[in-house]
C-alpha cells in the first residue's frame, strides 16, 4: 500500500450532540477549522474543563512525537516522513494528544532542553548530534516550543483513501496509559474519517497487542485476515481489522455511547 508499514482513529457529528473531541488550532489537509474556546460556544473541547485534548499535528510537534514513538514502537519513522505526511499527504490527518494544567503535574523528567538553561555548549558527541538530527530535533527550543512539545502525550494518524479511512499509527506516551487518551485520539480520527465520508475504516495490528485490539474492538473494529510477517523488523503477523460502516445505527450508536464515557473520564478534576 505504502512507503512505509502502519504501526498500529473523528466522526460526522451530531451538532445537537457531544462535544467535538478536537481542540485549538487551524486544522491541515482539508479538515475542518475551529477555535479554542468553551464546549458550549462552539462544540469543542475546552482544555480548561478537559485534562487532555487533541488538535491537528503540526511540524513543530514532530520532536515529541519521535520521543513518544520511540518508547512505543520496535522501529520509527524519520521526522521526514512525519513532516511529509502533515505538510504535503491531503490524504492524511494526524492530531497530537496534550495533557492540560488539570492532568497535574508532569510525570517525566522534562525532555527538552531550554535555549540557554538547559545545554552547555560543546558537550555533545557526533553520534549524539546525528541521530537529534534525523529524529528533527533541535539542541535546545526557545521556552514556549520546549513548554509545547513537553505537553504532549500522544498522537495518531490517519489515511482517509476513498472510502477507507486506514489507521496508520497510534501511540500513548508511557507514563500517561490508561487514562483514555488512545481512546481519545482513536476517536479523534474517525471523527474526522466520518466528515471525510468514509464508510469504513481499517488497520493493521501485531497479533500480540492485546491491548489496542481491545481499544479496537470497542469502536466496532472487528478481525479479518492475518498478513503473515507483516512487521519487517520482527516478521510478527498482523492481523487486518475493519469497522462495521461508519453511517451505521451500531457505530453511530456506539460511538455515542463511547463518547459520552470519554468526555467523563476526561473531565479534569483539579487535582490531576
Ligand atoms: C494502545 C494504546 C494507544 C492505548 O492507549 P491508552 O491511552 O493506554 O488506552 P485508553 O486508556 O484510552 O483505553 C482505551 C481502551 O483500550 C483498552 N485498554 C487500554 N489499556 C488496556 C489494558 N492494560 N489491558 C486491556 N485493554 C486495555 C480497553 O479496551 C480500554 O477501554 P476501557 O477503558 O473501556 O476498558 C497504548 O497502549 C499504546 O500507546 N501502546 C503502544 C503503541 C501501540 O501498541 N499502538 C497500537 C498499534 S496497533
Amino acid at each position: 500500500m505504502t512507503t512505509f508499514r502502519t504501526q498500529g482513529v473523528h466522526l460526522s457529528r451530531d451538532p445537537r450532540s457531544e462535544p467535538e473531541l478536537r481542540s485549538g488550532e487551524p486544522a491541515r489537509n482539508g479538515a475542518s477549522t475551529h477555535a479554542t474556546s468553551a464546549v458550549s460556544a462552539n462544540g469543542m473541547l475546552d482544555p480548561t474543563a478537559y485534562k487532555y485534548v487533541v488538535e491537528p499535528m503540526a511540524a513543530r510537534h514532530i520532536p515529541a512525537v519521535s520521543a513518544i514513538e520511540r518508547d512505543s514502537f520496535p522501529s520509527i519513522w524519520p521526522a521526514s516522513a512525519y513532516r511529509r505526511e502533515i505538510e504535503r499527504n491531503d490524504m492524511a490527518y494526524y492530531v497530537v494528544a496534550k495533557r492540560t494544567p488539570l492532568a497535574g503535574p508532569a510525570r517525566r523528567p522534562r525532555r527538552f532542553p531550554v535555549l540557554g538553561v538547559d545545554t552547555t555548549p560543546g558537550d555533545e558527541g557526533l553520534l549524539s548530534k546525528l541521530g537529534r538530527l534525523v529524529r528533527g530535533e533541535k539542541r535546545a527550543y526557545a521556552t514556549d516550543e520546549a513548554e509545547e512539545l513537553e505537553t504532549i502525550v500522544g498522537y495518531s494518524g490517519m489515511w482517509a483513501m476513498g472510502y477507507e479511512a486506514h489507521v496508520t499509527t497510534i501511540a500513548v506516551d508511557p507514563p500517561y496509559r490508561g487514562e483514555a487518551i488512545g481512546e481519545l485520539l482513536l476517536v479523534a480520527l474517525l471523527e474526522e474519517a466520518r466528515s471525510r465520508d468514509a464508510e469504513t475504516s481499517i488497520l493493521e495490528c501485531r497479533v500480540s497487542n492485546h491491548v489496542a485490539q481491545a481499544l479496537y474492538r470497542k469502536y466496532t473494529y472487528r478481525d479479518g485476515r492475518v498478513r503473515k510477517g507483516y512487521y519487517s523488523d520482527d516478521g510478527e503477523d498482523a492481523i487486518e481489522m475493519s469497522t462495521v460502516a461508519l453511517d451505521s445505527r451500531t457505530f453511530r450508536e456506539t460511538l455515542a455511547e463511547n463518547r459520552k464515557r470519554l468526555l467523563l473520564k476526561l473531565q479534569g478534576t483539579g487535582d490531576g
